[in-house]
């Protein structure tokens, strides 16, 4: 038995069966143990592959990104610049680059903020960061909260996914929460009911039938509020991209990825990823209650296709040898056709509600 289910199992000893969301804390970030703590799970050697590393035009264009919200912004000085669960630090390196060639005030105006609960991945960032000869040296941080409150621009790509979130069975007339026991020889985790009290249910859900599961994740809706409430008061934006629904929908999306490949959720903790589809309807209804304006989410094919991705990829190839360009064009697709990346993950924007449409964005755009 590993450390970390020793750990579970002492656990579920002690208070009984653990929540969905208890279990992904442990698996995921427990200080000695957890997934995150204890590796780079990043690249094609790794476990899985987000954006940022199947192309640097991702982060490049969200640098542009960056620098469009700043000037709407009125353009402050100094600003903050977050990322949420930075990984590598791909996506900020290349964002950065772009921003100290295209944007160079913006540049020197800036401070940037890594909020990184993982040591392992902290290490890799800074070295992502080294030579960049940033304006401020940048800061690290486990949580949002202890960034002090300036206006700020927030970006957090495949970070929403991996929150704890809890899952709940519709049986009956009632519901049952799906939690984690301990079978007969109480060293096997096994997933267990437990009778729930009734949840408040999106509209969009009423008409879940009999064996339904149905996801919530506390701690993302309670995130997209804490963002709202500091760009409504402080002013700023920020940019969520994510697989995921624009409405709430039943469901069991939770899935657990180890070199590429799927297996049981229960199967190897703290060895392998767990993530889940983000609801974005019910980031919504948290953006909104918090006084921001949530924008999206748009697929991230439009997202990027607005943003200049056919132009930025042409450049690529310009400045390409011959045998790279399949390279260039194979990831570019990867990240924009719907078979790929473009609609499945998505874009989506937590702002002041006084800033002018952002980039990427139109007017109108509510969630598609
Ligand atoms: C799926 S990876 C995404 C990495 C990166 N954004 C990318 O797109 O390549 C999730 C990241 O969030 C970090 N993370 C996970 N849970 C966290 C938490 N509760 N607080 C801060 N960081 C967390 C992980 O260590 C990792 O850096």
């Amino acid at each position: 038995m590993s450390p970390l289910v020793a750990h579970l199992a002492q656990r579920i000893v002690e208070e009984g069966a653990i929540s969905l969301s208890d279990f992904m804390v442990d698996a995921l970030s427990h200080p000695q143990w957890g997934y995150y703590t204890t590796r780079d799970p990043l690249g094609r050697a790794g476990d899985f592959v987000t954006a940022p590393e199947i192309s640097q035009v991702f982060g490049e264009l969200i640098g542009a990104w960056c620098a469009g919200v700043w000037t709407a912004m009125g353009r402050p000085d100094p600003v903050d610049l977050i990322e949420l669960g930075p990984g590598r630090g791909t996506l900020l390196a290349d964002a950065l680059r772009a921003i100290k060639q295209f944007a160079p005030d913006f540049d020197a105006a800036l401070q940037v903020h890594l909020v990184e609960t993982s040591r392992a991945l902290r290490r890799k960032q800074a070295d992502a960061l080294e030579n960049l000869r940033l304006a401020r040296a940048p800061s690290w941080h486990d949580e949002l909260a202890g960034v002090p409150p300036r206006p700020a621009i927030i970006l957090a790509n495949e970070f929403f996914d991996a929150l704890p979130m809890k899952q709940y069975v519709k049986i009956g007339a009632g519901w049952q929460e799906r939690r984690i026991g301990l079978g007969d020889d109480k060293a096997t985790l096994q997933f267990t009911l437990k009778p729930a009290f009734p949840l408040r249910l999106p509209l969009s859900l009423a008409d879940v039938v009999e064996g339904d599961v149905v996801e919530v994740s506390p701690a993302g809706e309670a995130l997209a509020a804490d963002i709202a409430r500091r760009v409504a008061g402080q002013g700023g934006a920020a940019l969520i991209v994510d697989y995921g629904h624009s409405a709430s929908t039943a469901g069991d999306t939770l899935q657990a990825v180890r070199r590429h490949e799927f297996h049981g959720i229960l199967d190897h903790p703290g060895e392998t990823d767990l993530s889940h589809h983000v609801d974005f309807g019910a980031l919504t209804t948290a953006v909104a209650s918090a006084g921001a304006r949530a924008l999206g989410p748009i697929p991230q094919g439009l997202f990027l296709g607005r943003l200049g991705i056919d132009r930025r990829a042409e450049a690529l190839f310009l400045g390409a040898p011959p045998d790279q360009f399949q390279a260039i064009l194979g990831a570019v697709r990867r990240l924009v056709h719907p078979a790929g990346m473009g609609l499945l993950f998505k874009a989506f924007v937590i702002a002041n509600a006084e800033l002018p449409a952002l980039p990427g964005f139109v007017a109108t755009d509510g969630p598609i």
